[in-house]
């Protein structure tokens, strides 16, 4: 059976930055409580110019190109994220389109902070299976248009960020290299701890000016139910990806986590034990881009050389749904 490799990795971030300070332009807050409580000190947002779709395709391009690849060579598109550019449909096809790849499937999931790690589960097994043999994976988000800038949205304004990134996932020869396994979870049961209420096709109709008024069309959270599930979730699938795979927290060398909040990175990586140096964040320059830390944080990581041949990978991410997850891959 072949195995999944990462090929290439690359990411886009907008180049408008918006300081902790700029947001309390327009809300009550403060630099100091958004460092102290979640790590960020700034955050990229979209300006008019960016969408979703040109944010994946420089993310792509980049990526393809650090596998020496050319767009024509990829097989299938998996694309995860929770705020495509229309309602339907989704992001994926436009992405296809861009690069001009006619006929070549495109699927978008929507697992929102988990989006990239389902994604390449899907694309691990499809890679496994033979049936498609390079596949362009990409997480993408913009938060920043869809987020309440006043003081009543405060909580999640801070916290959001927009960006993308992407990987070439394909077979390598290689022995002892590849993505070892994935590990997914969710729990519909606290599904509107962290939501988006409307627009809604279960309302009729989907969108009221009352839902307006009252801000059911911004994403709310229990953040400190939020806080509690990440903190328990990432651990534990991290330790469960290790004993699938007969190896144990020592044989991590990097650990990238969900870019959720600084203080939930930091409590996942004493759960499990490990030195800091093992831990990449970037949360302080980008926030919680949702579907997009990983991988952005990936080609990060791979641009700084902080993976070499034959290092333990891990990846973890918690998101809205509840959705949560784990892969580990042999550098
Ligand atoms: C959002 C989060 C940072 C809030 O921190 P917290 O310590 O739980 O703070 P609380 O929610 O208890 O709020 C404390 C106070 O700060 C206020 N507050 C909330 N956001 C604020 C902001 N941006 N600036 C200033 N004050 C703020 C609250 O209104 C509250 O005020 P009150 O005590 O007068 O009611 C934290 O709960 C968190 O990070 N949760 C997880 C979020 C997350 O990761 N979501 C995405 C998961 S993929």
């Amino acid at each position: 059976m072949p195995t999944t490799a990462f090929l290439g990795t690359g990411f886009y971030v907008p180049e408008r930055v918006v300081s902790n300070q700029e947001l309390s332009l327009s809300m009550d807050t403060s630099d100091d409580w958004i460092v102290e409580r979640t790590g960020i000190k700034e955050r990229r947002w979209v300006s008019e110019d960016d969408t979703g779709t040109g944010m994946a395709l420089s993310a792509s391009v980049d990526a393809l190109e650090q596998a020496g690849m050319e767009a024509d060579q990829v097989d299938a598109i998996v694309l995860a994220t929770l705020s495509p550019d229309h309602f339907f449909p989704g992001t994926g096809v436009f992405l296809q389109r861009e690069l001009g790849l006619v006929g070549v499937p495109a699927l978008d999931i929507r697992t929102q902070c988990t989006g990239f790690l389902y994604g390449l589960s899907v694309a691990d097994a499809w890679i496994k299976s033979g049936q498609y043999r390079t596949v362009l994976l990409v997480g993408v988000e913009i938060q920043s248009t869809g987020i309440d800038v006043t003081t009543r949205g405060r909580d999640m304004a801070v916290l959001f960020g927009d960006g993308a990134g992407a990987a070439v996932l394909g077979t390598t020869e290689e022995e002892n290299r590849g993505v070892l396994s994935t590990h997914l979870h969710a729990d519909g049961r606290h599904a509107e701890i962290l939501w988006c209420d409307a627009a809604s096709s279960a309302r009729h109709p989907r969108i009221t000016a009352d839902d307006i008024k009252a801000g059911r069309h911004y994403p709310t959270m229990v953040g400190k139910e939020v806080f509690k599930h990440a903190v328990t979730r990432m651990p534990e699938v991290v330790r469960e990806a290790l004993s699938a795979n007969g190896l144990t927290t020592e044989d991590v060398d990097l650990l990238i986590p969900h870019q959720a909040n600084l203080r939930i990175s930091e409590m996942v990586r004493r759960r499990l034990g490990l030195p800091e140096e093992r831990v990449y964040n970037n949360i302080d320059r980008y926030g919680n881009t949702t579907a997009a830390t990983i991988p952005i944080a990936l080609a990060e990581a791979v641009d700084q050389g902080r993976l070499k041949q034959g290092d333990l990978l891990a990846l973890t991410a918690f998101g809205s749904g509840l959705t949560w997850g784990s892969a580990l891959v042999r550098w």
